[in-house]
């Protein structure tokens, strides 16, 4: 991709320094599940960025003289090994766009302001804000990128760290994926959702149920991976695209039951893709069936606006309007703290 080529000319840049970015994790309405080649998606995503559930990193450097790259990571000041072969294979898939990463010694510092052990995946914002310390770097030899470019370029990197993540970049509500109802949509990277959003959309309030701390049994890479021979992924694939497009009037018209009906239906097929796949498994909980189910009374008896979705683990994200935080929240708090562990739960919003 020509457009994303490093905007460097041959610099001379060989000083220690360091850059720092915060990014949000995000929580996807139209599921991302399943890809192909390098981090395409088999179809198109939608997602709230989220507030306060972000991973804040910096990133220090200073010139070596040796090939291959040299990365040492700290979550919370505690040496991460294991992260350190995630990063050198982000490196690898990044390198035609940053040609700089052989010729420094990295130290990546990050904090996730959810605990790690929460089950809320870091690798959205934490690939994001990595992404957005290395354009921040490449600004700073002298690449003279635009506000929009930045962005862009850190969309299209953290892509390739992972795919959720590249939503992560933007705020408010953000599309990655080519599909005909988003003008501009892209493959390569997210962009901002570029129509009418109604107000009661506006800052929605997302409410997340830890109902399972342990690491998950199928990462979401295996996940994607099942696609591939998956029986119903045509299907899928195609519903997903089709989704996207009726959100649209939906966003625009403030409808909350058709929202409501989508979003839940997208949670239930991402969900069903597990249960159907060759291994099949699972990753909801009893835990996260009972609160499905108790939201679900809630609603038929209170006609609130209250609906869940799940990514790929047992917790629930329980969705409302911020105008209806008080009746939502007494509740949660009142019905559905029992099901989380050790009643823990993180209020979040997507502005
Ligand atoms: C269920 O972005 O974590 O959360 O590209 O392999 O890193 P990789 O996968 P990842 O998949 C996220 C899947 C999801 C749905 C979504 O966020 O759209």
């Amino acid at each position: 991709m020509e457009e994303f080529q490093s905007k460097l000319k041959q610099t001379e840049f060989r000083q220690s320094g360091h850059v720092s970015a915060r990014c949000p994790s995000n929580i996807a309405l139209v599921k991302y599940w399943g890809k192909r080649g390098k981090q395409i998606p088999m179809n198109p995503s939608l997602s709230f960025t989220l507030t306060n559930s972000y991973t804040q990193t910096e990133l220090k450097f200073r010139p070596k003289e040796q090939d291959g790259y040299r990365v040492t990571v700290y979550l919370d000041g505690m040496l991460k090994e294991g992260f350190a072969q995630r990063i050198h294979t982000f490196f690898e898939r990044i390198e035609a766009y940053v040609p700089f990463l052989q010729d420094f010694e990295f130290e990546v510092y990050t904090h996730n302001t959810f605990p790690h052990s929460s089950g809320i995946a870091s690798s959205a914002s934490g690939m994001g804000a990595l992404a957005l310390c290395l354009v921040q770097m490449e600004e700073n030899m002298g690449a003279g990128f635009t506000e929009d470019e930045k962005l862009r370029k850190a969309s299209f990197l953290a892509r390739l760290g992972s795919g959720s993540a590249c939503r992560s970049v933007y705020h408010g509500i953000t599309v990655w994926g080519e599909t005909d109802s988003v003008k501009g949509s892209s493959d390569y990277y997210a962009i901002p959702y570029p129509y009418e959003i109604h107000r009661d959309f506006q800052r929605f309030q997302d409410t997340i149920l830890l109902i399972d701390e342990g690491q998950k049994e199928v990462s979401s890479s295996a996940g994607h991976k099942l696609m591939e021979e998956h029986p119903y992924a045509k299907q899928r694939f195609f519903s997903a695209n089709e989704n996207l497009g009726k959100l649209i009037p939906i966003l625009k018209e403030g409808n909350l039951p058709e929202f409501g009906k989508l979003v839940e239906h997208e949670a239930l097929s991402l969900h069903a893709m597990m249960m159907t796949s060759d291994p099949a498994y699972l990753l909801m909980l009893p835990n996260t069936l009972n609160v499905i189910r108790k939201v679900w009374e809630f609603r038929e008896s209170m006609s609130a606006n209250l609906f869940f979705t799940l990514d790929a683990g047992a917790n629930v994200h329980l969705l409302y309007p911020e105008k209806e935080m008080e009746t939502c929240m007494n509740f949660i708090k009142e019905e559905l703290l029992s099901y989380c562990i050790s009643k823990k739960f993180i209020e979040d919003f997507s502005f």
